[in-house]
């Protein structure tokens, strides 16, 4: 069989002095680095989970509705997820796109609904512009249905991945739960909203870009899921869009960055806003990510929930189900702002 021709960036590009033609923006869409704020003192809030399930809860869901309000974005510390399961997913993820083309393309697909696919820049087919990125996509939740499929090389990687997808579960139930209360909502108000639950994660691969003024690794977009716990190597390259302005947000080791998505905001008719987002590439080094995206099942319903809406907060959106609103994202490729608006009632 003869060796299928490597399309990710990372082949594309290696040893690149310039940004190929196709990979440039145009000039009214370039990252403008002079105009992000780095300031750590101006990023995303940082809570601190020490006891959410005890003493600090009531504070803690304070701290939680005040991000979700102000920045739809926060990081989290003292989550529960042990430091060596997130190192090892993040060396296993690494060890996966060094391997060798041959190797990598064994899994590539541009087709959205495989469970297991390694594709690159976003929805080839949609965009005029590809953006400087590979990566890998897998289901994991039921873990026992999807782990078969999963790539066996590196050797480690089932056990590795599987390790860190049951332990960002549980973190994810738990913030949507502190979520939930934030919203005045029961408990387990979202959980059910949410179906048989999904959980989808990607690892991103962002190889170096000689001239990371031209070019995204991701352009502005919002996620389609409800939440989505981010986990970021030390080379940074996250911005953060606040009041017009983008925000870097400065890798902490070990911290998981939690946003919310377009579900989200439907779901509280919003009172939550799913945040515009993007990642910048640099000249230095290769990056990785690894988002874990939590979701309802395709066939749950979602609409904005009853006792958030009244004669001051009429219902914004119809219902839908998760499945026709993650095909209307997918066609559409990513796009500075959210694909809602199809679903506004008004
Ligand atoms: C994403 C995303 C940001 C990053 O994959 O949806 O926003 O820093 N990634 O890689
Ligand atoms: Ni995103």
């Amino acid at each position: 069989m003869a060796a299928l021709k490597s399309s990710l960036t990372a082949d594309l590009v290696s040893g690149a002095t310039h940004v190929p033609s196709q990979f440039i923006r145009p000039e009214h869409d370039r990252p403008n680095f002079d105009q992000v704020i780095q300031s750590s003192d101006h990023s995303i809030p940082l809570i601190d989970l020490h006891g959410f399930d005890g003493s600090r809860r009531t504070e803690i869901i304070k701290q939680i509705g005040l991000a979700c309000q102000d920045y739809g974005f926060f990081q989290v510390k003292n989550h529960g997820v042990k430091e060596a399961v997130i190192d090892n997913v993040m060396a296993v993820a690494k060890e996966f796109f060094h391997l060798p083309a041959s190797e990598r393309m064994k899994v590539y697909s541009e087709d959205p609904y495989k469970t297991v696919r390694l594709s690159t820049s976003f929805n080839v087919k949609a965009e005029d512009v590809p953006s400087w990125r590979d990566y890998l996509r897998l289901h994991c939740h039921p873990l026992e249905d999807y782990i078969h499929e999963w790539p066996s090389n590196p050797p480690s990687f089932r056990e590795d991945v599987a390790e860190y997808c049951k332990k960002v579960r549980g973190l994810a139930v738990r913030l949507l739960e502190g979520v939930s209360e934030s919203l005045g909502l029961d408990r387990d108000y979202i959980s059910k909203a949410l179906g048989k639950h999904g959980q989808h994660m990607a690892m991103n691969y962002y190889p170096p870009c000689p001239e990371p003024e031209l070019t995204y690794g991701l352009p502005g977009h919002a996620d389609p899921n409800v939440v989505t716990l981010l986990l970021q190597d030390d080379v940074g390259g996250l911005q953060v869009l606040k009041d017009g302005k983008w925000l870097a947000v400065k890798p902490i080791p070990h911290t998981f960055i939690v946003n919310l998505g377009d579900q989200m905001q439907a779901l509280s008719n919003d009172r939550y806003k799913s945040i515009l987002h993007r990642a910048v590439v640099n000249s230095d080094k290769e990056r990785i990510s690894i988002p874990t995206f939590y979701c309802p099942s395709y066939d749950a319903v979602i609409e904005p929930a009853p006792k958030l809406v009244d004669d001051d907060h009429p219902a914004q959106y119809r219902s839908f189900s998760y499945g026709e609103f993650y095909g209307n994202f997918w066609d559409k490729g990513l796009k500075n702002e959210t694909c809602l608006g199809m679903f506004k009632t008004n």
